[in-house]
């Protein structure tokens, strides 16, 4: 039973997920056990992130921020409001789209309004309520103030400026009673922030069947294969020194940037171009194309520089977030442009040792993995799916029409 069938409404996201269905869904959980009862959906998603899953650590909440109910409700609106855009077409969920782990499978790189490209891959907006610093490069630290950017740039929302956003919330009869209950205030920019805040902290899922493993002792939670894929990737591989699990719970991220060599190998093929280049034309369709046609429609692929541009430090160049690993499955494509398709070729990328580069890490170099080694470790990463994401969708999408 997947998610699609319980969406009360048809909408542009059902549409094209269909297209491209990559089967993911299979460790979901079945929407009748989904949470209905006892109370609105905010008060539950209060409590979840209030409270500390199997696998997680706690949720930090803001001192200035503590979580309500109303604050959660408004913040999901925000994050589904279109009219949020220059022109009325853009939310934020169009990029973190609830039934593709609040990320996007169709697209390498997000698109925003008016099919302007952004130079990155939109990351899962799950449990991204732990980390301290946020972006593929680390350039904000706090939900707060994070959305100040997409609003802003002109590849994503496009806004002139953050007032008209405000300006046009105050306009709207519609959040005035919102704001009041939130904040017992008019809309501002600050209290935006805290109800989007407030909201993608409750966006929390552990209990994989790692989880349950690894902190909750259930021994036959894992495969043979698994628990293999585990050893390799604790010790052979060595994923875990930057994927960090620790011993109490597990972000599988130390959050500091590194050099994998990936950044650098995309640089030299973007100053060495191939004649053609492909083009995905509709989920999962490509074409090759003449790129002399293409770059007379487009704008030039821009570098990426990840923490250089926000230290300008030369020894930052190529350095990138190392992102957290759950419910990686439910989220490709992969690194930080998205041009990894699949687990398997992130894996093949870090079994070959990357490009030779020499600000390279020192841990990404061959692993000499075999071919049941490879399947391994893609089944440990399997492992790392949460039952809970086909709730989250579910939960994010009630009472349409009014957030879709
Ligand atoms: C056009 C697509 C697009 C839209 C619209 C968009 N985002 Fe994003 N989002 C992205 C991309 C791409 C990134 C990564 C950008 C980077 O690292 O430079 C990102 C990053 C983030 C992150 C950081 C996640 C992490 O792991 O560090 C958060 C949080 C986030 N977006 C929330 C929002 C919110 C809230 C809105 C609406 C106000 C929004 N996004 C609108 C594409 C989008
Ligand atoms: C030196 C630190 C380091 C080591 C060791 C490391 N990684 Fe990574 N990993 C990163 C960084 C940094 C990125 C982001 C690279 C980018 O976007 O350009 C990344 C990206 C990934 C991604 C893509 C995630 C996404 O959402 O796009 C996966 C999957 C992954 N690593 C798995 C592994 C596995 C499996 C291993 C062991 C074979 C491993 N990593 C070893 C730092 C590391």
């Amino acid at each position: 039973m997947s998610v699609f069938s319980r969406l009360k409404t048809p909408t542009l996201a059902l549409i094209m997920v269909t297209v491209w269905s990559p089967g993911l869904l299979a460790e979901q959980s079945d929407p009748s056990v989904c949470p209905t009862s006892d109370g609105s959906w905010s008060e539950r998603a209060l409590e979840r992130s209030l409270s500390t899953q199997l696998g997680l650590p706690t949720v930090p909440h803001p001192v200035d921020n503590p979580p309500t109910a109303e604050k959660i409700t408004l913040g999901r609106k925000l994050f589904f409001d279109r009219r949020m855009s220059i022109n009325g077409t853009m939310s934020c969920a169009m990029c973190h789209v609830p039934e593709q782990g609040f990320a996007n499978w169709e697209l390498q790189t997000s698109v925003g309004v008016e099919g302007r490209s952004v130079k990155r891959n939109a990351p899962t907006i799950i449990n991204t309520g732990f980390l301290d610093v946020l972006f593929h490069d680390g350039r904000d630290m706090s939900l707060e103030t994070q959305f100040i950017m997409p609003l802003i740039s002109r590849n994503e929302m496009a806004n002139p400026s953050v007032g008209r956003v405000v300006a046009y919330l105050q306009g709207q009869p519609e959040y005035q009673p919102l704001f009041d209950a939130a904040f017992g205030a008019p809309p501002s920019l600050d209290r935006m922030g805290k109800a989007l805040g407030a909201y993608q902290r409750t966006l929390t899922t552990g209990g994989s069947a790692f989880d349950r493993w690894y902190y909750g002792g259930d021994k036959t939670a894992l495969s043979d294969s698994q628990t293999r894929g585990f050893e390799l990737f604790q010790v052979k591989a060595d994923c875990a020194s930057c994927h960090v699990i620790s011993d109490q719970s597990a972000l599988f991220t130390d959050q500091e940037f590194h050099n994998t060599g990936y950044g650098w190998q995309r640089e030299q093929i973007r100053q060495n171009p191939s004649p053609t280049t492909r083009v995905q034309v509709a989920p999962n369709v490509f074409h090759e194309i003449d790129r002399a046609v293409v770059a007379s429609v487009s704008a030039p692929p821009q570098a990426d520089l990840g923490r250089y541009e926000v230290t300008e430090d030369p020894d930052d160049r190529w350095m990138f977030r190392t992102p957290a690993l759950r419910n990686v499955a439910m989220t490709p494509p992969y690194m930080h442009d998205g041009a990894l398709p699949d687990l398997r070729s992130v894996i093949e990328f870090y079994n070959q040792g990357g490009p030779d580069h020499v600000f390279k890490d020192p841990r990404i170099r061959p692993l000499d993995l075999k071919g049941q080694e490879i399947d391994d470790l893609e089944a440990f990463l399997q492992a790392l799916t949460s039952p809970g994401l086909d709730c989250l969708a579910a939960e994010a999408r009630i009472n349409a029409p009014d957030n879709f």
